[in-house]
Formats: structure tokens, sequence, C-alpha cells
């Protein structure tokens, strides 16, 4: 794997969508070829099943239902998007990836970080990100603003209850561990993006010196 992989993590209105795109604009300036991905979704057959995991009339999705469908998602991504777009060195930034499936169905919806793990492993294959950036929000401010941006989905229309696990559940799965750098998400855009930047150099020119 010739590239970097860096990945936004964090719950719902943190604010992983805004530093995606300023860190694009960013590192494109720079003259670095990247690309944006987004989980659920990303490619032909990931958009689809995004619709029917977001929609907010499936009620009656199982929890297992919605693990499969986030793994078949994300299996689809990484071999026709984020597999060969490292293998040819560019840089991919993604908007969530496996760290979600491990909070939101591992915990949040009980089926075990170990189970959500397994049932991931074949899609994710080799491919590790070099560098996770994990914005830390409380739930409430999270909702808040998704609610005054747009309608919300089929997961952001659970309980506060559920929220709170998955920010709790941030919190202890992505602490302390050497591939994540936390951000406190409740500082403002520009100090936030700035903090972004300035990691994504120190990875960048660790790659580099390989
Ligand atoms: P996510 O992708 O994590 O769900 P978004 O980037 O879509 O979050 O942001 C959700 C909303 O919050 C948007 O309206 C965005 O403009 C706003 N927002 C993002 N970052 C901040 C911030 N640091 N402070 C205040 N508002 C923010
Ligand atoms: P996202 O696209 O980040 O939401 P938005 O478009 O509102 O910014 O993610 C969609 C939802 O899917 C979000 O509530 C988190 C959830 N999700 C999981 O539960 N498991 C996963 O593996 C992924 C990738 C997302």
């Amino acid at each position: 794997m010739r590239g970097l992989f860096l990945v936004m993590e964090g719950p719902d209105g943190s604010g992983k969508t805004t530093q995606i795109n300023l860190l694009k604009e960013y590192l494109s300036q720079n003259g670095y070829e990247c690309m944006i991905t987004r989980e659920p979704g990303g490619t032909e057959i990931g958009e689809k099943i995004r619709k029917i995991i977001l929609n907010p009339q499936y009620k009656e999705m199982s929890p297992v239902t919605e693990m499969l469908l986030y793994a078949a998602s994300r299996a689809q991504l990484i071999s026709e998007v984020i597999g060969p777009a490292l293998e040819e060195g560019k840089i991919v930034l993604s908007d969530r990836f496996v760290d979600s499936s491990i909070v939101y169905q591992g915990i949040g919806r009980n089926l075990g970080i170990s189970t959500v793990t397994a049932v991931n492993a074949p899609g994710i294959g080799i491919y590790r990100p070099d560098g996770i950036f994990f914005i830390d929000i409380s739930e409430e401010e999270g909702i808040k603003r998704k609610k005054e941006q747009k309608k919300l989905d089929r997961m952001e229309q659970e309980s506060i209850d559920f929220h709170h696990m998955v920010s709790e559940g941030y919190r202890k799965v992505l602490s302390g561990r050497s591939d994540v750098m936390k951000i406190d998400g409740s500082q403002s855009i520009e100090v936030i993006h700035k903090k972004i930047r300035n990691q994504v150099n120190v990875l960048l020119e660790n790659r580099w010196k390989k």
C-alpha cells in the first residue's frame, strides 16, 4: 500500500464532513492527489445499500441486518475504490470506517466488538488507516447541529440513550490508540482544521521518509 489512508470518526454532527472537505482543499492546494469517500456509500452498490440502511421507514430492520449491510457497503468500497486508490499512491480521506460499525453496531446495538470486527475482517483485508481523527462531541450538541442542518435519517432518529452509548463508545474504543488523534469538537471549525492539518503534515513526512 503506497498511499495514505486517513479516516474521520465521531458521532453524528461532530463535524466530520466539514473537516474532511477542508482537509481535501488544503491537500489539493499543496499538490497532493487525494480523494474523499463516504460510508455507507461511495460506490454505486454502496449508495443503494445506504438508501436502505438510512431510510426512516425501515423501523423493523434487525441489528444483525444493519451490521451486515454496513459491512457489505464497506467491502465494496474497499475493493472498488479505497484499495485501488491506495495502491496507486493516492491519499484517501474516508468519512467514517470500521470503527463506526464497532461503536454503533458493536456497542450501540449490543452486538459485541468481536462479532463486528470478525464480520468486517474479510472485506477490509490488508487496508488499515494510517491515521484516524476522532472528533469528540456530546450527543446533545451533535444531534442539535444535525436537526438544524437537515431532516434526520433512520440512525439519527434513534433515542438520545442510543446516541449516548455511541459517544461513550467512541471514547472507549478510540482512547489511547497510537493511530488515533482525539479532538475536542466544541472548538471552532478553523481551530479543528488547523489541528488536523498539522497532524496530517506529520503523517505525510513520516510516510515519504519510509
Ligand atoms: P458530521 O459529518 O460529523 O455529521 P457535519 O460536518 O455535517 O457533521 O456538521 C454538522 C453541522 O454542524 C453542519 O451544519 C456544520 O456546519 C456544523 N459544524 C461543523 N463543525 C462545527 C463546529 N466546530 N462548530 C459549530 N458547528 C459546526
Ligand atoms: P453519515 O453519512 O456520517 O451521516 P450524515 O450524512 O448525517 O453525516 O452516517 C450515516 C449514519 O450511519 C450515521 O448515523 C452513523 C451510521 N453508521 C453506522 O451505524 N455504522 C457504520 O458502520 C457507519 C459507517 C455509519
